[in-house]
């Protein structure tokens, strides 16, 4: 197991939002001990002192659930380091000490071919890991790019492109609920299934982000990465086991099965807007072009939809909408399956009944089945929900994450060629979107999407 972590970009949001948290965990059950060290880089040059306390603030409000005991042990493990990634020698300082590490590049994708090719030049340990945020690139030539200069610095099982919803409880109880049971799979498939709606709409704004959100974007964001890998445990075919190969394999071929959208496709089957002043609850939201650090010239989308089709046996026939807005009116997190009404209905003209829908929440975690019951009265219906609340998991997904790394398990990141099979599905709409061929509709802030979005039709 590698116990050294050198994470540049230390002291930004995801290092503090989520990688001192998910440590924080690791050490609370047993999975970290004291020899493991943490390195937090970036350029602006900080005392011991206030990196200090910037951690302890960061673990109070984010991993407050977490022992003190654990928070401490990270506080304990960690120390700032002041290095500039493009910078050989700061990087060489870094790295420096004994045995492999395991490098966390938490910086904007632009600079990700710079921070390989330093690391490239300065030469990390044998048996190294690297370990790079999404979205991976900005779109497939850059993927491609990436991938070279990664092949030149690590063997593939050693770089983990992560991708955080993969290690969430639901989705792996995606996997759980198709591959641990009898029941489904007779009928996963177009023959059964008419729509899967896989949905991350958020309330949550902007959040102080523009400085990497203005320039991705709800498409980037959130489709290229998190929600076409949802789309691949729906979709892929059952796997001979979950090591890292049949599971990547089984991904990569429903990523190759989506049609690709043509610039007839897209005003049809993509949507994107961007929020207006709005109030979600009691919160007064501004625009997304007023939000500090915003370029309204970017015509970045803060709500992303986009429908596609499969070209596969198993899923001919079945519409999937992927679906990421932000600052919208209320949580709406989940992969709802919705199955095709029943071939004939012998309840007479007072029976009605809503299609079956399979729903996988993915936060809060549940899941929950849509079914219809016989009524009271006789020859009425009434809709039946059967809800389960899934066993919560031992540890947030970036401490998962964060383990599979340091143990060298890349089975939950994304493997090269998926990585550039994703920008296949996306480059079009990207390219098209950039040509204006979609409008860019506008939402209130607080209301549900632009008003021709899908809403779960
Ligand atoms: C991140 C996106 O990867 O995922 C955010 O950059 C999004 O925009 C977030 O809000 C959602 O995941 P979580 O786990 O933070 O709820």
């Amino acid at each position: 197991m590698i116990t050294r972590l050198i994470v540049f970009g230390g002291t930004g949001d995801l290092a503090g939002r989520y990688l001192l948290p998910g440590l924080a965990a690791l050490f609370g059950a047993g999975h970290l001990d004291a020899r493991f060290e943490v390195v937090c880089a970036d350029r602006t040059g900080r005392s011991q002192e206030e990196f200090r306390e910037w951690v302890v603030a960061q673990l109070d409000r984010h991993a407050a659930d977490l022992p003190s005991v654990a928070r401490k042990a990270v506080a304990a493990a960690t120390r700032y380091q002041r290095a500039d990634i493009r910078n050989p020698d700061d990087v060489a300082a870094a790295i420096r000490g004994d045995g492999p590490i395991a490098v966390y590049l938490a910086l904007p994708p632009a600079v990700f071919p710079a921070a390989v090719t330093t690391l490239h030049e300065v030469g990390l340990p044998t048996g190294s890991r690297i370990v790079l945020e999404k979205p991976f690139g900005e779109d497939l030539d850059s993927a491609e790019n990436l991938n070279r200069l990664l092949a030149d610095l690590v063997p593939e099982r050693a770089v983990f492109r992560v991708d955080h919803f993969l290690a969430m409880t639901t989705v792996q109880n995606l996997l759980g609920s198709r591959l641990a049971n009898r029941v489904l799979e007779s009928i996963w498939n177009s023959a059964h299934i008419s729509k899967v709606e896989i949905v991350w709409d958020e309330t949550l704004t902007l959040e102080g982000r523009a400085g990497y959100y203005d320039h991705v974007g709800a498409l980037e964001d959130m489709v290229q990465n998190h929600l076409l890998q949802l789309l691949c445990l729906i979709a892929m075919e059952p796997p001979i086991t979950l090591s890292e190969r049949d599971l990547r394999d089984r991904k990569v071929d429903v990523l190759r099965s989506v049609r690709p959208l043509t610039d007839a496709d897209l005003p049809g089957r993509t949507r994107r807007g961007r929020y207006l002043a709005g109030r979600i609850g009691d919160r007064e939201v501004p625009s997304y072009v007023d939000e500090q650090g915003v370029d309204p010239h970017r015509r970045t989308e803060t709500f992303a939809e986009i429908e596609l089709a499969l070209d596969s046996w198993r899923w001919s026939g079945t519409t999937f909408v992927l679906r990421s807005g932000k600052a919208l009116g209320a949580d709406r997190k989940e992969v709802a399956v919705h199955f095709r009404p029943v071939p004939h209905m012998p309840f007479g003209h007072e029976g009605t009944a809503e299609p079956n829908v399979l729903r996988f929440g993915l936060d809060p975690e549940s899941l929950s089945l849509e079914l219809t019951s016989v009524g009271s009265t006789v020859g009425t219906l009434v809709p039946l929900t059967l809800t389960a609340q899934v066993q919560p998991p031992e540890l947030p997904a970036y401490g998962r994450l964060l383990l599979d790394v340091f143990n060298g398990d890349p089975a939950l990141s994304i493997r090269g060629d998926e990585a550039e099979q994703a920008w296949r599905v996306v480059s079009p709409i990207q390219s098209a979107w950039s040509r204006d061929l979609v409008p860019l509709d506008e939402y209130s802030a607080g209301s549900q999407g632009p008003a021709d979005a899908d809403h779960g039709r």
